[in-house]
């Protein structure tokens, strides 16, 4: 038997790569480490020019996800761009995307962050509410990857300290960031969880759409509290993926070991500390 030939740029890969792959570039060794249903969130370089944005993804680890959901050439969808780490990520390995998000200032955060990175003609920054643009965007995407506000919690108008004693604690790694804009088409501004989970279902229900049939989607979301209870948004993100179409294909835990510990509960209840993100993917899987 033949043995399958790699694509050129992928003849430094070590493993052995299977012809018959329809879903990326990667050799099967590859491909196998990025099942594994944790992974470890990995900073580099440029991560630090996106810290302005409250919330940015770390480059490296949405390389992975691209490289796993797609091949060279194909494009991929965020519509909550922010500073642009998914167009970022996706060009460095060859791949085009389109990003979109509300505020202006993250596409000039995104066009600082960029500078010096030929970045391929066909990705794009659209400014505006996804909920509109994606009505107006004529193409069809190989992935999906994005991730939405959490609700209204950069509001939270706790300044994230409890007086303990006569001692101040500090509680939140939220304390002194900036939410993302005032306008009330922002995600990040409906008050009502509720209408959070609606406002998102519409723009995926529409994202859908401009996804091919077979490719997949990854929504990275972490649980939170709304108003001192904890919630489980991912079972919500996932019933309501589900209820547009969507097939649940599976949750990979993102370890984020850098960050603080906090004494939420100290010492009188448990609290948990979240110190990962949950990396949802979903496939889409309609009858041809
Ligand atoms: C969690 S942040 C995404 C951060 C991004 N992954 C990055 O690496 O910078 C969510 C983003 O959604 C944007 N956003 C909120 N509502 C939106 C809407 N209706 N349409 C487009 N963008 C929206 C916010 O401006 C914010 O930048």
């Amino acid at each position: 038997m033949k043995r399958p030939r790699k694509p050129k740029e992928l003849e430094n890969q070590p493993g052995k790569y299977d012809e018959r792959n329809t879903l990326n570039d990667l050799d099967g060794r590859s491909w196998l480490l990025l099942t594994k249903s944790f992974w470890e969130s990995e900073t580099s370089q440029i991560d630090k020019s996106a810290y302005s944005h409250p919330a940015p993804f770390m480059v490296k680890d949405i390389e992975k996800l691209i490289s796993l959901f797609t091949k060279k050439r194909m494009t991929v969808l965020d519509p909550f761009v922010g500073s642009g780490t998914t167009i970022i990520a996706a060009n460095n390995i060859g791949r085009s995307c389109i990003g979109i998000d509300l505020n202006e200032e993250y596409k000039d955060l995104y066009l600082n962050r960029s500078k010096g990175l030929d970045i391929l003609q066909s990705s794009q920054y659209i400014v505006g509410d996804s909920n509109i643009v994606l009505d107006n965007l004529d193409m069809e995407v190989d992935y999906i990857v994005t991730s939405p506000p959490y609700h209204n919690i950069l509001r939270n108008k706790s300044k994230g300290t409890r007086n303990n004693n006569g001692k101040n604690y500090r509680m939140s790694a939220r304390d002194g960031i900036e939410y993302y804009s005032e306008s009330p088409n922002d995600l990040g501004n409906l008050d009502e969880y509720a209408n959070f989970l609606n406002a998102f279902k519409e723009i995926m229900t529409k994202a859908y759409s401009k996804l091919k049939n077979k490719k997949y989607a990854t929504i990275i979301i972490s649980d939170f509290t709304i108003e001192k209870k904890e919630v489980c948004v991912q079972a919500d993100i996932v019933k309501l993926m589900q209820e547009i179409g969507f097939i649940f294909a599976g949750t990979t835990v993102l370890i984020q070991t850098v960050k603080p510990l906090y004494p939420f509960g100290y010492p009188y209840a448990y609290k948990i500390n979240h110190h990962h993100q949950n990396l949802i993917t979903f496939r889409k899987l309609e009858d041809e």
